[in-house]
């Protein structure tokens, strides 16, 4: 029984982000890169997990306060990263076992990374284990001492000699450590060194010469560990998070036409055989069924598709739901708390808001149909709007079954259009339509015939 503790450092400043808002908090691929080093902290089922805040605290810390399980170490003022890995002392006290040091800002590490560091770290019973990376450009990062072979120091870039820095294999700057020597050693870091820095790093020296074993984990794929320190490494990083999650998408028979330009989530769930053709967007907590065809430039965000849905180019479609064989667009607009029926149409420039749109109901062009509940093969024509609002409140208008609206009506709720009724072209509605009656209502036509030659002379 070893229980596992993880800490997440994420209290530096980020100056080379150029930004107001904290660096961990930027986002990747949808999700803020300290969100993606938690997704990969829970695959290990820590048994606590903390992270260590200070530059912007309260907004990293208000950021993550939903996640279950998650304290918070404040470190104030941010004095290096042994310092602080000591803040999480208090968060830890009493606890035993393993704890696995994480960087917010480390993003792409992956679970079997992280299982494999775990796991050496415990079968070896090791006082600490570094992940380490042999890279072609090594500038910038701690450099990896081995004496027989075995890891003796750490040397920081700009501590090193110019010999130490031909040295190829870096420190990740992520570790595990046996928690019983962690803390009394952490206090023996000194800040003797070219930044003025309490060095985590440091620790493997101490840890040698006081006889405590320290091991490695080499990796074999050092794009693991690349860090975000600017905006340009955001949207490296962006992209190949993106390229993952496409290339899992592909492997389970989704077709992605260009998959440079599909921007999905990772909480979009998509079954095979639907196609999603260049610049698409699909976001938040979205579910598209098979055998769809989503057209370029559409947007869906947390909303669900039912199989055989068609959506054609230019759509934004926001918390609703589109059940089977409907289809949408282009340019239609769909936004919250609207439900297309099975089969139905909705073609361009139709806003749908709060409205469902029954079975094979039909909105084809040029429409404005907010807080509506519209019946079975309902015909929309063009240029129909319910008039919802009256500059105070939000009012209803129900179209029942197999009604027939004529183009350019006004429909001024609250009002119901009654089973199978038609209203005429042009008419402007305030009263119900009683079902089966036609409704009419606009000015009668006059011609004046003669009229313009008459005008001339
Ligand atoms: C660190 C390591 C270096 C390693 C590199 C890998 C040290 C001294 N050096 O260097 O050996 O090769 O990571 O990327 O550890 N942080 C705090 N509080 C602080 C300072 C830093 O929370 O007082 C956090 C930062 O927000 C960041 C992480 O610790 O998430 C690493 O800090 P950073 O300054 O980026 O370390 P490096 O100089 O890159
Ligand atoms: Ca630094």
């Amino acid at each position: 029984m070893n229980p596992l503790h993880l800490v997440v450092l994420a209290a530096g400043k980020g100056t080379r982000m150029k930004s107001a808002q904290p660096k961990v908090l930027h986002a990747a691929a949808g999700l803020p890169l300290i969100e993606h080093v938690l997704r990969t902290a829970d695959t290990v089922s820590p048994s606590s997990v903390v992270i260590v805040v200070g530059h912007q605290a309260d907004a990293v810390q208000s950021a993550m306060a939903s996640r279950p399980n998650v304290r918070f170490a404040r470190q104030e003022p941010q004095l290096g990263t042994g310092h602080a890995l000591l803040q999480a002392e208090q968060a830890l006290d009493g606890a035993a076992g393993t704890v696995v040091l994480l960087s917010g800002d480390v993003p792409l590490l992956t679970p079997a990374t992280l299982q494999a560091l775990v796991s050496r770290h415990v079968e070896t019973g090791a006082a600490a284990t570094v992940l380490t990376a042999m890279v072609d450009d090594p500038a910038g990062y701690g450099r990896i001492e081995r004496v027989d072979g075995r890891i003796s120091a750490i040397v920081e870039h700009k501590d090193a000699s110019p010999e130490q820095r031909q040295i190829r294999e870096i420190n990740s700057g992520i570790y595990a450590f046996d928690l019983q020597p962690l803390f009394g050693s952490l206090k023996q870091i000194g800040s003797a060194n070219a930044q003025g820095e309490y060095y985590l790093p440091d620790l493997v020296r101490i840890y040698r010469d006081s006889g405590l074993t320290v091991e490695t984990v080499t990796l074999d794929d050092p794009g693991e560990i690349f860090g975000v320190n600017s905006r340009k490494e955001l949207a490296q990083i962006g992209q190949l998070l993106k390229m993952t999650r496409n290339d899992a998408l592909m492997a389970s028979g989704v077709t992605i036409v260009d998959p440079a330009t599909a921007y999905i989530g990772p909480d979009v769930a998509i079954a095979p055989d639907t196609v999603i053709h260049p610049n698409v967007y699909l976001e938040g907590r979205t579910t598209i069924g098979s055998g769809c065809e989503i057209q370029c430039g559409v947007r869906i965000v947390n909303s669900t598709l039912e199989d055989n849905v068609f959506v054609n180019s230019y759509c934004v479609i926001t918390d609703s739901h589109v059940a089977s064989g409907a289809r949408l667009g282009p340019f239609a607009h769909i936004r919250p708390d609207s439900h297309v029926g099975e089969d139905a149409h909705v073609g361009n420039f139709v806003e749908l808001k709060k409205t469902t749109l029954g079975r094979g109901a039909k909105a084809n062009h040029l429409a404005y149909l907010g807080d509506a509940v519209i019946g079975e093969k309902v015909n929309v024509g063009a240029g129909t709007i319910t008039c919802n609002y009256d500059g105070k409140k939000k009012h209803q208008t129900t179209i029942e079954d197999g009604a027939f609206i004529g183009s350019d009506s006004q429909l001024i709720a609250p009002v119901t259009v009654g089973k199978g009724a038609y209203v005429a072209a042009g008419s402007s509605i305030t009263e119900n339509v009683p079902a089966g009656s036609l409704a009419i209502s606009r000015g009668k036509q006059i011609n004046k015939e003669g009229w313009v030659d008459r005008k001339k002379s």
